[in-house]
């Protein structure tokens, strides 16, 4: 198609869109501020509408207000936000604002618009209907109307045939619901198209067809926790989570339409289709602005062997872009939103995709809380140090922040401070820190969440939640710092501080030669005695340790219900293992090597291991073989030990001796790997890729203080992320109306 046509084309569409007064529609959503109870009893509903079409975006369809129930309801501004910049202006984005009042005595309100007019799509779909529903009853856990998930698309999604596995899309619940996206009941649901309840995101379960597939999805939000509803003629009722038939929340509709292309040679990122870097947001984040200052984000993407031209957006009104291009395939947009009062505690969406003249990157969206109030600073400081992640929260910057309620991912393990400050030190490895594919990067990234007691009903704490991480180069080799066997396994709890256990293979009993790091894959015959050790560390003297259990599994996962326990509930179980006498915080034993039956050829040691004060006679420690599990819930102040912590060894991989068949009767090897990080889902990506000679001190030595924003104020929440090179902070003085996480009396 010459120029001339496409634009006779597009004039055709264009009047033909004015004249009908409906134009092409591409999809849209609705996300609600939060609801308003008046003091009349009505409900000041405000909403934005984002409707993606063709060419110009200055017309947006109508949702009325179910049953006539709205008075004053009123379209307040109606402005494009993106559009495409090529000539061939084939997408478009508007928001609209509305407000009305909703006067009911109903428990559920409306919103609901349709009309003609999809882009023509292989499912044959004209007609679209847009939908949201709101409970309007008063929840009891956060003493405020229901918020709905907040979702939106950019107008223009395509993907390659071969490469079209997944989208994911924004599922976001302010009040921490869970959301769950289903296609919506009316919908014709395009072959091979599925969609992922839990997660939102829309996969493939075969080859897709070329050409524009409209998609309706439905998310619904169900509270975790058993509330009651209140509504404004005062009745009230109680919805229990164990109750399977309940009705969600809030029900709202997204539509959209994916493009799908023919194949292309190749699928990876980067290549021709753009793949975000480290500068950019991972996708499902929460960041933070207030009223009146204007807020930034940064995306970044890079496309070898295309040319990036440009970000599509979807956003609020009033957002800027700026473009830039960089070296070596690289782009970077800048948004920049200054939000107004109407958008006082609202989390606003905005997802975004790099554009190249013929290919988009993945689809990544993020919501952006807005406060009201002025941000207050505080500080905290994460170092990464080989194999150690460790966090300094200054408690001065933070009022009121108490670390006795802070607990890391993996809730085993705590914080320790000191006067002035809050910290914890974990691996790599350790507590919950998980790993992230960033692009150009990897992050090692964990968080410190606040807890309430089981039994505590009201709570009048803040709410903390800050995220850290350390970013390492891709190019770099990470598995350099898991042969740092000094530091394998951290962990921070209060009243224990900071200490470390450490696993090692030793090669005779006298435990003092360890198998040197340099020499592994260790080789050890069937049959042949193994030597182990662990070993703790600790800030404070006066401990011991107690393993409570070792047990073999042939992968990683020490759950796997093949399994064979060396030590259980502190109580040896095999008859080849022996325990040598050492010091306190010293565990030696020797066990005969051994592989499973069947088809396995490797084998891993997990042991829990507890430590304990020396003179504590109830501690676990003192109690020793056990024949029953005992449920331990921890008592620190009665007998002061640590939680349980896993730690693991391994894996040996059993392997022939080359050249041998007779190997396989009884001289098989075990051959020891570096040693594996403990929890394996953290670690599912390549890790071991990329043999960089990697200076690990001049890297992660430097050590970067970052300024938080805290709070004075009921509810908190603060966001940290630091990295060797990239550092973002972001915080948030919050108040109490702004997150209904707190309770207030
Ligand atoms: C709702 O109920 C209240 C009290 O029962 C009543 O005064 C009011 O008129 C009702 N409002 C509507 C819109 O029905
Ligand atoms: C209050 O409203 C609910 C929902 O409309 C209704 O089921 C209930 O009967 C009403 N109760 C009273 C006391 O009016
Ligand atoms: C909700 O209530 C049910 C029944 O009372 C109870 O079994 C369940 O544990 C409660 N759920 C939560 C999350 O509190
Ligand atoms: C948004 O932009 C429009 C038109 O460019 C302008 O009239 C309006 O005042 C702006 N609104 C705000 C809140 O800046
Ligand atoms: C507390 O620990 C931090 C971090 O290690 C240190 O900088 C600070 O000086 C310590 N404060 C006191 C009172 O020991
Ligand atoms: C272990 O390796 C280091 C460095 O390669 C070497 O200096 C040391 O002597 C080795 N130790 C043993 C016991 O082989
Ligand atoms: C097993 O080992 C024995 C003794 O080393 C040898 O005689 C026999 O052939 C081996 N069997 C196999 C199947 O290799």
């Amino acid at each position: 198609m010459d120029t001339g046509t496409t634009v006779l084309l597009l004039l055709m569409l264009f009047v033909g869109t004015v004249s009908s007064g409906s134009p092409i529609f591409y999809g849209n959503s609705i996300s609600f501020m939060p609801l308003k109870k008046n003091e009349d009893g009505t409900i000041g509903v405000s909403f934005t509408h984002r409707q993606n079409g063709w060419s110009s975006c200055s017309y947006e369809s109508t949702l009325e207000c179910g049953n006539g129930l709205c008075t004053d309801y009123n379209k307040l501004s109606i402005l494009q936000t993106d559009k495409d910049e090529s000539e061939d202006k084939k997408w478009c984005q508007t928001e609209g604002l509305t407000t009305a009042t909703v006067s009911t005595n109903d428990t559920y309100f409306t919103l609901s618009g349709s009309d003609c007019c999809w882009l023509s799509n292989s499912e044959k779909v004209k007609r679209w209907r847009s939908e949201a529903q709101l409970n309007l009853g008063t929840r009891s856990d956060t003493l405020s109307l229901n918020n709905c998930p907040v979702t939106t698309t950019v107008a223009n999604l395509r993907v390659p045939q071969n490469c079209f596995s997944r989208i994911q899309l924004l599922a976001q619940d302010p009040d921490r619901d869970d959301v769950k996206c289903s296609f919506s009941p009316d919908a014709t649901i395009p072959s091979n198209f599925a969609i992922d309840k839990e997660t939102c995101t829309l996969t493939s379960t075969g080859q897709v067809d070329t050409g524009n597939h409209v998609i309706e999805i439905m998310l619904e939000d169900f509270p975790t926790n058993n509330i009651t509803l209140t509504y404004r003629n005062g009745t009230s009722v109680l919805r229990k989570t164990s109750d399977e038939n309940l009705a969600p929340l809030c029900r709202v509709k997204l539509q959209f339409l994916v493009e799908i292309l023919s194949s292309v040679p190749s699928c990876e990122l980067g290549n021709v289709q753009p793949m975000f870097l480290s500068k950019t947001p991972s996708h499902g984040d929460v960041l933070h602005a207030s009223v009146g200052q204007p807020f930034e984000l940064h995306a970044e993407a890079k496309a070898q062997n295309s040319r990036i031209v440009d970000f599509q957006i979807s956003g609020p009104q009033n957002i800027s872009k700026e473009f830039q291009t960089g070296g070596q395939g690289t782009a970077e947009v800048t948004i920049t939103w200054t939000p107004q009062s109407h958008h006082a505690y609202a989390f606003v969406p905005f997802c975004f995709t790099a554009e190249t003249d013929e290919f988009q990157s993945e689809m990544r969206c993020v919501t952006v809380l807005v406060t009201r109030a002025s941000i207050v600073q505080g500080e905290a400081k994460v170092e990464c140090l080989p194999n150690i992640m460790k966090v300094i929260l200054d408690k001065a910057s933070m009022p009121g922040i108490d670390e006795r309620f802070l607990k890391l991912r993996d809730p085993s393990c705590s914080l320790s401070s000191n006067g002035t400050h809050i910290m914890g030190t974990m691996s790599l490895s350790t507590c919950g820190t998980t790993l992230e594919d960033l692009g150009d990067k990897i992050a090692f990234k964990n968080e410190i969440n606040s807890f309430v007691l089981p039994d505590e009903i009201i709570t009048r704490r803040k709410v903390v939640k800050i995220d850290f991480s350390c970013q390492f180069p891709k190019s770099l080799s990470i598995s350099n710092y898991f042969s740092i066997h000094s530091t394998d396994y951290i962990f921070t709890e209060s009243g224990f501080g900071s200490f470390s256990y450490n696993f090692e293979i030793f090669k005779d009993n006298k435990f003092q030669d360890k198998v040197n790091s340099s020499a592994y894959p260790v080789e050890v015959r069937l049959l042949d005695t193994v030597y182990m050790g662990i070993k703790a560390q600790s800030e404070i003297s006066n401990v011991r340790i107690f393993v409570e259990s070792c047990k073999a599994t042939p992968d990683k996962n020490p759950e796997n219900v093949l399994s064979y326990d060396l030590i259980k509930n502190g109580c040896i179980k095999d008859e080849t293992l022996k325990i040598y006498q050492s010091e306190d915080v010293v565990f030696n034993f020797e066990v005969q090597a051994f592989k499973f039956t069947g088809n396995y050829d490797k084998v891993y040691i997990t042991c829990s291991v507890i430590m304990c004060e020396n003179t504590s006679p109830y501690s676990r420690c003192a109690q020793g073989c056990l024949d029953e599990p005992i449920k331990r819930r921890r008592r620190r102040d009665t007998s002061r030990e640590t939680d349980r912590h896993y730690i693991a060894q391994g894996p040996f991989v059993i392997v022939k001796i080359p050249g041998s068949i007779e190997a396989l009767n009884d001289t098989m090897f075990l051959k020891m790997d570096n040693v594996q990080p403990v929890n394996p889902k953290s670690f599912a990506t390549d890790m071991e890729s990329g043999q960089g000679n990697w200076n690990v001190q001049q890297i992660l030595w430097n050590q970067i203080t970052t300024i938080m924003f805290a709070s004075a104020f009921i509810v908190l929440l603060v966001l940290i992320a630091v990295g060797f090179c990239y550092i973002s902070k972001r915080g948030i003085r919050e108040d109490r109306k702004a997150l209904i996480l707190g309770l207030e009396n």
